[in-house]
C-alpha cells in the first residue's frame, strides 16, 4: 500500500477539509433526524409531514412534493438514512463518488424545497452544499484515506484475470471483447454500494436502539396524555435568550396555521396543559420563556399592547437560531441574520431572510385561576 505521505501530495488532498466537514455534517444530520422523535411523523411541529406540506406552498417542485406527501414518514426515513450513508461514504472513502453524487442530489433537493424561500439566496446553505458535493464527486478521493483503495488493492485482478476476456455478440453481430477485469470491477462497485447501504442502515438502527435503551426517545419517557414528562425546571422567567448550546436546533416547520389565539379558558374535558406562567408575571416588557415539552423547542409568552397573550416557538424559521424579544420595538428579532417577526401579526416575518412566520403555540388563559398553560392537542 502507498504511504499516506505520498497520497497527500495529490491534488485531492486540498479537498480533504471539505470532504471531512461535509461527511461529518451529513452523518450528524441523518442521525439527528433519526433520533428526533418529532421528525418521523406524518404531521405536527417539526415533522417531515409538516415540512412537506409547507414546501408544497413555496417550492418550484411543490406539485411533485404534493404527490409524495402521503408517504412522508418513509420519505423522511429514506432521507435520514441516505444522509447517514452519504456521510459515511465521504468519511470512509467507500463507494466515494456515488456517496458524493448522492450528497449533491440531496442538497439540490433541499435547495429546491427547504432553502427556496431564503432571501437573498446566498444566505441559504443547501446550494453551496450541492456544488461542494459535486466538486468532491468530480475530483474523487485520490486514494487518500479511502476504503475503496484498500479494497481495490486487496482484490486486484491477477495477471491471468487481466488477460482473460469473453467474447459477447453486439447488436450488429460483431463480437465485442469484454475484459474479465472490467466485469470484476463493475461487480465490486455494486458490492461497495451495497456495503455502504448496509452500513448506513446498521449505524442508523444502532443509534436508535441505543437512544431507546437510554430512554431518551418519546415512548420511553412519555408522561400522561402522550406528552413527555414535564421537566419542572424548564419554566424560566426572563427575557428570551440565544440558544445556550449555540448549535442549530432542527429546522422548524413552516407555519401554515391560522393566527395564534389564546382560548378563553381551560377545556374541562382535556387534561391540563403545561403551566407556563401566572398572568400577573407577564407584562408587555417582561415576556416569559419556556420549553415546549413536546418538541423541546424554546418558546416565549408575550402580552401584547391590546392585552392579548400570544406564545411562539422561538426557533427562527430561517436557520434555526433563537429569536429574542426586543422591548423597544415589541418585535422578536433573530440575532443571526436579522430576521424580524411581529408577534401581534401571527408571528409574521416582516424583515430578513425568511418569509415564514414563527410557529405559534396555542395557549389557554385561565382568568379565574390566574394561569396560562400550553393547550394540549
Ligand atoms: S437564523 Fe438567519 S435570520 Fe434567524
Amino acid at each position: 500500500m502507498e504511504p499516506l505521505r505520498d497520497a497527500l501530495r495529490r491534488p485531492q488532498a486540498a479537498l480533504l477539509p471539505l470532504r471531512l466537514l461535509f461527511g461529518a455534517t451529513f452523518l450528524y444530520a441523518g442521525l439527528d433526524k433519526l433520533l428526533d422523535p418529532a421528525f418521523l411523523q406524518a404531521a405536527g411541529r417539526g415533522s417531515i409531514g409538516g415540512d412537506l406540506a409547507g414546501y408544497v406552498q413555496v417550492s418550484p417542485i411543490g406539485g411533485l412534493v404534493a404527490l409524495f406527501t402521503p408517504l412522508a414518514v418513509p420519505i423522511g426515513l429514506g432521507i435520514a438514512l441516505a444522509e447517514v450513508g452519504v456521510g459515511l461514504g465521504a468519511l470512509l472513502g467507500l463507494a466515494y463518488r456515488v456517496a458524493a453524487l448522492g450528497g449533491a442530489l440531496l442538497s439540490t433537493l433541499f435547495f429546491l424545497t427547504a432553502s427556496w424561500s431564503v432571501r437573498p439566496f446566498y444566505l441559504g446553505n443547501d446550494l453551496p452544499y450541492a456544488i461542494g458535493w459535486l466538486t468532491l464527486a468530480l475530483a474523487g478521493h485520490g486514494g487518500i484515506l479511502a476504503l475503496d483503495q484498500v479494497l481495490a488493492a486487496r482484490s486486484a485482478p491477477r495477471p491471468a484475470q487481466r488477460r482473460a476476456s469473453r467474447a459477447r455478440p453486439s447488436k450488429r453481430g460483431v463480437r465485442v471483447e469484454v475484459p474479465a477485469a472490467d466485469r470484476l470491477l463493475q461487480r465490486r462497485s455494486v458490492l461497495r454500494i451495497a456495503a455502504l447501504g448496509l452500513m448506513a442502515v446498521s449505524v442508523g438502527g444502532l443509534s436508535v436502539f441505543v437512544e431507546t435503551a437510554l430512554g431518551r426517545r418519546v415512548g420511553a419517557s412519555q408522561g400522561p396524555g402522550g406528552l413527555p414528562t414535564p421537566d419542572p425546571s424548564s419554566i424560566a422567567v426572563g427575557p428570551a435568550s440565544p440558544s445556550p448550546s449555540g448549535l442549530p436546533a432542527p429546522t422548524p416547520l413552516p407555519s401554515l396555521s391560522p393566527v395564534p389565539s389564546a382560548s378563553p379558558g381551560p377545556n374541562p374535558s382535556a387534561s391540563p396543559g403545561k403551566l407556563i406562567a401566572r398572568i400577573a408575571d407577564v407584562t408587555q416588557s417582561h415576556p416569559v420563556v419556556f420549553q415546549d415539552p413536546y418538541s423541546s423547542d424554546p418558546g416565549v409568552l408575550l402580552r401584547l399592547s391590546d392585552g392579548r397573550f400570544v406564545a411562539y416557538d422561538t426557533i427562527c424559521t430561517h436557520a434555526a437560531c433563537t429569536v429574542e424579544f426586543e422591548a423597544a420595538s415589541g418585535y422578536l428579532v433573530c440575532p443571526c441574520h436579522g430576521a424580524v417577526f411581529d408577534p401581534a401579526r401571527a408571528g409574521k416575518a416582516i424583515d430578513g431572510p425568511t418569509v415564514y412566520p414563527l410557529q405559534p403555540f396555542p395557549i389557554e388563559v385561565d382568568q379565574a385561576g390566574g394561569t396560562i398553560r400550553l393547550a394540549n392537542g
